[in-house]
């Protein structure tokens, strides 16, 4: 039946019954460029053109928050050139994409500590979450300095601070202190690059997610292949541990 199914009866499934957030690990960007003969900054300013395109088909598709892998906790092992080639890229994607990002509606936040980026990619990515903060559409959640792991230290040290004795906390206490307090819960990860991990993105959050791992790297990520992850997605009997009659 899933082959046979028309893209646009396709769409309505998922408009019915599609992800609500979806995380995306876009990972390949390297190898992208490798396979060209490119030096894998290229890849990564090719993967920023596709993160702004996957933004607008996530748009279509009703997904109300896309949360985005850019920057992990242990990226900082890369060499320095590639760090700040990626960090001057957040700059360059602000500058080049935000004004559209703004005029579809689109709210710009993040997730991890982005206390340690380099003082004028953090004032780049202060000032376009500042700027779009009222915004209705598609809630855009960029991982930046982003590990599940320091997220979850994060979210323990903040329960202390607010008075929540260790003894009494519970798993509700410590979602609401996660960077991703606000949003509902996440219902699906993608993978490209091919490998089957998580790569310490949202631990805490895919106790319960479906998963979609693609081959293709990052840059070649198609509108097709969000739609049949999202489909995929909707035709699935999620049990969350109980029984579906
Ligand atoms: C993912 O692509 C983007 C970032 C981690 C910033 P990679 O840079 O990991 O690409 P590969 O996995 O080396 O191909
Ligand atoms: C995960 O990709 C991090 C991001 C996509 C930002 P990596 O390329 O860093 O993951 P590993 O090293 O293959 O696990
Ligand atoms: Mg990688």
């Amino acid at each position: 039946m899933m082959e046979t199914m028309e893209s646009r009866e396709k769409i309505e499934e998922i408009l019915d019954h599609g992800p609500r957030h979806v995380g995306i690990i876009l990972d390949g960007n390297g190898r992208w460029a490798q396979q060209r003969g490119l030096v894998r900054t290229e890849g990564h300013k090719a993967g920023a053109g596709k993160v702004i395109e996957a933004c607008r088909w996530a748009d279509e598709l009703g997904i109300e928050v896309l949360s985005l892998y850019a920057f992990s906790t242990e990226n900082w092992k890369r060499s320095k050139e590639e760090v700040a080639a990626l960090m001057s890229l957040l700059i360059e994607v602000v500058r080049i994409h935000f004004k559209e990002l703004m005029d579809e509606g689109a709210k710009i936040t993040v997730m991890g500590d982005i206390t340690r980026l380099p003082l004028p990619t953090r004032k780049a990515v202060e000032y376009a979450i500042e700027k779009s903060k009222n915004n209705q559409g598609l809630v855009i959640n960029i991982g930046l300095n982003y590990g599940g792991r320091d997220e979850i230290i994060r979210a323990f040290r903040r329960a202390g601070q607010a008075g929540i004795s260790p003894h009494d906390l519970t798993a509700e206490d410590l979602d609401a202190f996660l960077d991703t307090r606000d949003f509902p819960p996440l219902d699906l990860i993608i993978r490209t690059g091919g490998e089957i991990r998580l790569s310490n993105f949202m631990i805490w959050q895919a106790a319960y997610a479906e998963f979609a791992f693609l081959d293709c790297y990052w840059p070649d990520f198609s509108k097709e292949d969000l739609v049949q992850a999202c489909f995929s997605f909707s035709q699935r009997n999620r049990r969350f541990g109980g029984l579906t009659s």
